[in-house]
C-alpha cells in the first residue's frame, strides 16, 4: 500500500490515478472528506500534512509515502522530526519528497529555508529516501486562465526569460517508478521539461492550441509579487520571481532525470496545454 499526500494537486491527482492503473493499492490524503470518488485500489483518507497525528491513520499499512507539502506547509509548520516520527512509527518503509530545484540550486534563499530542513530529515530518517527537485511547473499557467476566458489575455511577468518547465503529469510519473521500483534511495532527481520555453512563447503555444489570438501583457515585478502573494506565502512569491527573472544557469539547464527514470522524453509544455484546454477556454 502506498499513501500519498497532496492528493487532490497538480502532481497528486495524477499520481494517485496512474499508481491505481498499476494495480497498487492506495491511500489518497486531503484535509477534505471524500474530495472524488473513490476509484478502484483508491482508498480517501482525511489528514493534513501540517498535523502529523491526523496522518497516522492514513499510514496504516503503507510501506510508502509520497510527501508532498501542500501551501504554507512549504515555509511553516511543524518540525520534519514530528512528521517523520510517525511516518517511521507506521513502518513505512520508503518515502519521496517533492522538494524544489530551488533548494539545491539556491541554498540559501529564505523561501526554500524549510523544504531544506524536510530535505536533510528525509535523508537522515533510515528510511529508503528519494528527494524530487522540480524546476517551474507547466501548470503554474492555470494562473493566466481567468484573463484567458475573459480578456483573452495573458498577463506575466519577465516575458522573455526561458525556463525548461515541467510537466506536474512526468512529475507524477517519476514519483510512481520511484515508489515501486528499488534503486532510487539516496538520489536526487531534477525534474524540468525537455526544453527552454518563455512566457511569451507559452502564451504562444496556448494561442495555437486554442485556435484564437491571445495578448501578451507584460507585468513588473511588483505586479506579479501582488499577483502570487494571494497563492502563496510573500517569502516564497519573492523566491520565484528571484527564478523567474534571474535564473541561474542551473536553473535553465534541461536536466536528463525524468527521461533517464522514465526511459522515455519529458513531455513538453505543449503536451499539458492540450490535456488541459477547457480551463481557458
Ligand atoms: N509550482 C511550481 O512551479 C513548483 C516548483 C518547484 C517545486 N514545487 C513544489 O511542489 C509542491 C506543489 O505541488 P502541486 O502543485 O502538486 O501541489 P498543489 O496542487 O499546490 O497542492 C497540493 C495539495 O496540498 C494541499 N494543501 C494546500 N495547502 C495546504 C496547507 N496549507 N496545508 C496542508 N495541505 C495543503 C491541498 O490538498 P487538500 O485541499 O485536498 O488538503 C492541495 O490540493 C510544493 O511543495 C512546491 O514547493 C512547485
Amino acid at each position: 500500500m502506498i499513501t500519498v499526500t497532496g492528493a487532490t494537486g497538480n502532481i497528486g491527482r495524477t499520481l494517485v490515478e496512474l499508481l491505481a492503473e498499476q494495480g497498487e493499492q492506495v491511500v489518497a490524503v486531503s484535509r477534505k472528506a471524500q474530495p472524488a470518488p473513490g476509484a478502484a485500489g483508491v482508498r480517501w483518507a482525511r489528514g493534513d500534512v501540517g498535523d502529523a497525528a491526523s496522518l497516522r491513520p492514513a499510514l496504516d499499512g503503507a510501506r510508502a509515502l509520497f510527501l508532498l507539502l501542500g501551501g504554507e506547509r512549504n515555509t511553516h509548520g511543524e518540525s520534519p522530526d514530528a512528521l517523520l516520527d510517525v511516518v517511521a512509527d507506521a513502518g513505512v518503509e520508503r518515502i519521496v519528497l517533492v522538494s524544489s530545484q530551488v533548494s539545491a540550486t539556491r541554498p540559501d534563499a529564505p523561501s526554500h529555508a524549510r523544504l531544506r530542513e524536510f530535505e536533510a530529515a528525509v535523508r537522515a530518517s533510515g528510511l529508503d529516501a528519494t528527494i524530487l527537485r522540480p524546476g517551474g511547473f507547466a501548470s503554474n499557467a492555470f494562473a493566466w486562465a481567468e484573463t484567458v476566458r475573459s480578456k483573452r489575455t495573458v498577463l506575466a511577468p519577465f516575458g522573455d526569460v526561458a525556463l525548461p518547465v515541467v510537466d506536474p503529469a512526468d512529475i507524477a510519473a517519476v514519483a510512481a517508478a520511484v515508489l515501486r521500483e528499488d534503486g532510487h534511495a539516496g538520489h536526487a532527481y531534477e525534474l524540468t521539461g525537455p526544453e527552454r520555453i518563455s512566457p511569451r512563447e507559452q502564451a504562444a503555444v496556448l494561442a495555437e492550441a486554442l485556435g484564437e489570438e491571445l495578448a501578451f501583457v507584460e507585468l513588473s515585478r511588483e505586479q506579479a509579487h501582488g499577483h502570487l502573494a494571494q497563492f502563496m506565502p510573500a517569502e516564497v512569491a519573492t523566491g520565484t520571481l528571484d527564478v523567474l527573472g534571474l535564473p541561474l544557469p542551473t536553473e535553465q539547464a534541461v536536466s536528463a532525470d525524468v527521461a533517464a527514470v522514465l526511459r522515455r522524453p519529458a513531455a513538453p509544455f505543449r503536451a499539458w496545454v492540450e490535456r488541459n484546454l477547457p480551463a481557458f477556454r
